[in-house]
C-alpha cells in the first residue's frame, strides 16, 4: 500500500486580485491534511475510489465526468499508462469543505502524489500542482493556480499568475516554477517563489460555518468588475500594495505592519464585495481581542477568517482571540504557526 497526503492552504493576502495578474501570499496548514491510500485490487476490476468522509464509493470508468475519476485519467496519461491499473484509492480529508482551506486542491494533490508513487513514478511537486489545476480549471472556472501550488510545494510562497506570455498563458499558471529549476521546463510562467519570515507567528483562523465555493465568489467578482473596469483596476492595485507591504513586513520581523496591511487588506476585501456580515463580526472580535492584523481568507462570502498574533504579545494572546472568535459565532479555531 502507497499512502501521501497534502496540507490545507490560508490565503495569507491577496485573493481575488491573484485571478488578474496581482501578487498573493498563501502559507500551508500542516496540521489538517487531506490523505490517499493506493493499494493493489484484483486483476480486472479497474480503479476503484473510495470516500469514507461521504459514503461514496464508486468505479473510475462509470464516473468519467468526476473531477477526481479525470484528475486519475490525468495521472495515468502523465505517466503514459495506457491500460488503467487495478486499485482501490482511499481519499480522506480533516479539511472542511467549501470553507477556504484548500480542500479539494489537497485531495487532488494527496491522490496524485499517492497514485503516481504506488505506480513507481513520484512526481515533482511542480507536476502535481499542473495536474491539479488542471483538474481545478476544468471544473471550477478560472483559478489564479495559488490554490494547487501551495498544497503540492507544502511551503510558504509568494505566488504572481502570469497573464500575457502567449495564447495558452492564463490557462497554464503552473507551466514552470522558481522553485523547481531542475523541473525541464523552460519557459517563464507565473512567479512561484518561497516567502522570507524573520519572525514567527501565530494565525487563528475561524470558520464562519458558512458554506462558500470559491468558484461563486470568483465568478462574482469577474461580472461586478466587467461593470465597474476602472474601479476595480484600482481596487487591486490598492491590494498589490498592501501584499507588498505584507511581503516586506515579514522579511523584516515588523509584524506589526503585516498585521496594518492585512487589515487593510480586508477593507478592499469589503470595498470587491467578497466579504460577509459573520466574517466582518470575527475579524472585528479578533481585533478587539489584541490579534496584530485580521482579514476573510480564501474566496469569501464565508468560509474562513484568519488573525496575526505576534508570538511575544501578551495583549493578543491566541487563547483570547480564538475564544473571543468562538465566542462571535466561530464554528470552529485552529490554531498555525508560521516560521
Ligand atoms: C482562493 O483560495 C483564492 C482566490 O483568489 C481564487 C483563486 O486565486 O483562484 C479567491
Amino acid at each position: 500500500m502507497t499512502e501521501a497526503s497534502a496540507p490545507g492552504k490560508v490565503i495569507l493576502c491577496g485573493e481575488h486580485a491573484v485571478v488578474y495578474g496581482k501578487p498573493a501570499i498563501a502559507l500551508p496548514l500542516p496540521d489538517v491534511r487531506a490523505t490517499a491510500h493506493v493499494r493493489a485490487a484484483p486483476a480486472g476490476s479497474g480503479i476503484t475510489l473510495l470516500l469514507p468522509d461521504v459514503n461514496e464509493q464508486w468505479s473510475i470508468a462509470a464516473a468519467t465526468d468526476h473531477p477526481l475519476a479525470t484528475l486519475i485519467q490525468q495521472t495515468l496519461e502523465t505517466l503514459l499508462i495506457i491500460q488503467p491499473p487495478d486499485l482501490t484509492i482511499t481519499l480522506r480529508s480533516a479539511i472542511p469543505i467549501a470553507s477556504g482551506m484548500g480542500s479539494g486542491a489537497a485531495l487532488g494533490a494527496a491522490l496524485v502524489k499517492a497514485l503516481a508513487a504506488h505506480l513507481g513514478a513520484p512526481l515533482s511537486p511542480a507536476k502535481v500542482a499542473r495536474l491539479v489545476y488542471e483538474s481545478e480549471r476544468y471544473f471550477h472556472g478560472t483559478p489564479s493556480g495559488i490554490d494547487n501550488t501551495v498544497v503540492s510545494y507544502q511551503q510558504a510562497i509568494w505566488f504572481v499568475r502570469n497573464l500575457g506570455d502567449g495564447p495558452h498563458a492564463p490557462d497554464d499558471p503552473n507551466r514552470s516554477a522558481a522553485l523547481t529549476p531542475s523541473a525541464g521546463v523552460h519557459r517563464v510562467s507565473s512567479v512561484i517563489e518561497p516567502v522570507s519570515i524573520a519572525r514567527p507567528f501565530t494565525l487563528i483562523i475561524g470558520d464562519t460555518g458558512v458554506r462558500a465555493p470559491t468558484h461563486v465568489t470568483v465568478g462574482g467578482v469577474r461580472e461586478c468588475r466587467q461593470r465597474e473596469p476602472g474601479r476595480y483596476s484600482a481596487l487591486f492595485d490598492a491590494v498589490e500594495q498592501a501584499v507588498l507591504r505584507v511581503r516586506h513586513g515579514l522579511a523584516t520581523g515588523d509584524l506589526h505592519a503585516v498585521g496594518a496591511a492585512l487589515t487593510a487588506n480586508q477593507a478592499l476585501l469589503v470595498e470587491i464585495g467578497v466579504s460577509s456580515p459573520e466574517l466582518e463580526r470575527l475579524v472585528a472580535a479578533a481585533l478587539a481581542a489584541g490579534a496584530t492584523g485580521a482579514k476573510l481568507s480564501g474566496g469569501g462570502g464565508g468560509g474562513i477568517m484568519l488573525a496575526l498574533v505576534p508570538d511575544q504579545n501578551t495583549a493578543g494572546q491566541p487563547a483570547a482571540v480564538a475564544q473571543a472568535l468562538l465566542d462571535a459565532g466561530a464554528v470552529r479555531v485552529l490554531h498555525t504557526c508560521v516560521g
